[in-house]
């Protein structure tokens, strides 16, 4: 694991580990021993299993070891949490995310989406993830947030900084400047939106009361934050991933040019086919635990393998092969989890997805790889380790139009 050739191609790592070590114990890179599980079956089970926990004050010794002494008020968010405390934020967040305020959105996404497209030269290759698939979520994101003009800037500076030194470890007083920046502006945030409340997302999130009360300004901090973070670059690498696929299976391409009713089964399959999150986010035993045959000692950290669930022969037929016409995806894969952390940002993933794909068929019908060797180098290589995405991906909107030296002039 690791290597440039389990970077390019996962898969059959995976399969090897389905059939000989379904649950695998690992030694992470920060030195704690973790479970990796593989299968389908075994993946759907943990991902629901309330012995299985995620509260980060109860593993607060594990999330030290994880993460380093960065557990603080960004991270005490649903992510981090277990019944009730879990109960309370996703029901308060849920009221937030209705269908009407994800279908409000649309209009606004694909315009977006076709301003940013208008801007691609076709002349001349296109990094498409620079160009359309990283800017496109994070305008989405902050939008629904009210993050505007120039902040949007300065808080995707901040945030890059976290994000960075926190997967990289160098945990020191960037770290902490960062995340009292980021914390410092969602307050101001907060209390602009208390003083002048509308008709948007981060209104109903302040103004829902729940049983158990509303949210604290330290808790709408951390769910601005764990939405920024989990609703940007998963929705980047799977817009590059689902291009990607698509552009080097011409034919499952051609059958959803041919007919954009299957742009909905055709975004799951591709979710399921080449996943933004390879991995879960950590899990922990919370008592002693048998899954798979395989004791889990009480404390151990739990990861389930989304990728490898997803391609696992015995749940789905002929798993490495692209088929953008398989049925009823939506509720077995595992691209967007299940149980009780299911994504809570699926529908407007989904429509982001669909979107994109729709203003690049659009536009450009004839869009091709710039390079042959595309997706040989481009793997990520971290600092994300358990996103799955591509660095860059050199297209050639319009191969008519398109200089002949392409690998010359991709540009990053
Ligand atoms: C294609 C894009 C996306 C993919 C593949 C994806 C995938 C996932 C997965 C696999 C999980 C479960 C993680 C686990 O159980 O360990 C998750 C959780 C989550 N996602 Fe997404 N996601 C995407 C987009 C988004 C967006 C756009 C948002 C928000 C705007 C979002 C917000 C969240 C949140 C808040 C959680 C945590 C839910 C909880 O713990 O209750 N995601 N996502």
């Amino acid at each position: 694991m690791g290597t440039p050739e389990y970077r390019t191609c996962p898969y059959p790592v995976y399969q090897s580990l389905r059939e000989q070590a379904p649950v695998c114990k690992l030694t992470t890179r920060h030195g704690v021993d973790t479970y990796l599980i593989t299968r389908y079956e075994d993946a759907r089970l943990a991902l629901s299993d309330p012995r299985i926990g995620k509260d980060m004050h109860e593993g607060i010794e594990i999330y030290h070891a994880v993460f380093g002494d960065t557990c603080d008020a960004l991270d005490d968010n649903l992510i981090f949490a277990d019944p009730p405390r879990h109960t309370r934020l996703r029901h308060i967040a849920h009221e937030a995310f209705t269908p009407r305020h994800v279908k409000l959105l649309r209009p606004r996404i694909e315009q977006l989406a076709d301003e940013l497209l208008t801007k691609c030269p076709t002349d001349t290759p296109v990094d498409l993830m620079t160009a359309f698939a990283l800017p496109l979520p994070v305008m989405v994101i902050c939008e629904l947030l009210g993050i505007v003009g120039d902040e949007r800037n300065d808080v995707l500076k901040w945030f890059g900084q976290v994000t960075r030194s926190r997967f990289s470890k160098e945990m020191g007083d960037e770290l902490a400047e960062a995340e009292h920046w980021l914390r410092n502006y969602f307050l101001g945030l907060v209390a602009r939106k208390r003083a002048e409340p509308a008709d948007d997302f981060l209104t109903v999130l302040i103004q829902t009361e729940h049983e158990d009360g509303a949210l604290t300004d330290d808790e709408l901090v951390s769910m601005m934050w764990v939405l920024l973070f989990a609703g940007h670059k998963t929705t980047t690498y799977q817009i590059g991933n689902a291009v990607y696929s698509l552009l080097s299976h011409p034919d499952q391409l051609a059958l959803v040019r041919a007919d954009r009713g299957l742009l909905p089964q055709a975004v799951e399959e591709l979710v399921r086919f080449e996943c933004s999150v390879e991995t879960s986010t950590f899990r922990y035993a919370l008592e002693d635990v048998e899954i798979g045959g395989v004791a889990i000692p009480q404390g151990s950290l739990v990861q389930i393998a989304i990728s490898s669930a997803n391609r696992d022969p015995e749940k789905f037929a002929e798993p490495d092969t692209l088929d953008v016409t398989r049925k009823g995806l939506q509720s077995t894969h595992l691209g967007f989890g299940h149980g009780p952390h299911y994504c809570l940002g699926a529908p407007l993933a989904r429509m982001e997805l669909e979107t994109a794909l729709t203003a690049l068929l659009d536009r450009f019908p004839e869009m091709v790889l710039a390079t042959p060797e595309t997706g040989h180098e481009e793997w990520l290589k971290g600092p994300f380790p358990a996103f799955r995405g591509l660095e860059k991906l050199p297209v050639a909107l319009d191969p008519s139009r398109t200089v002949d030296d392409w690998t010359a002039t991709a540009s990053g």
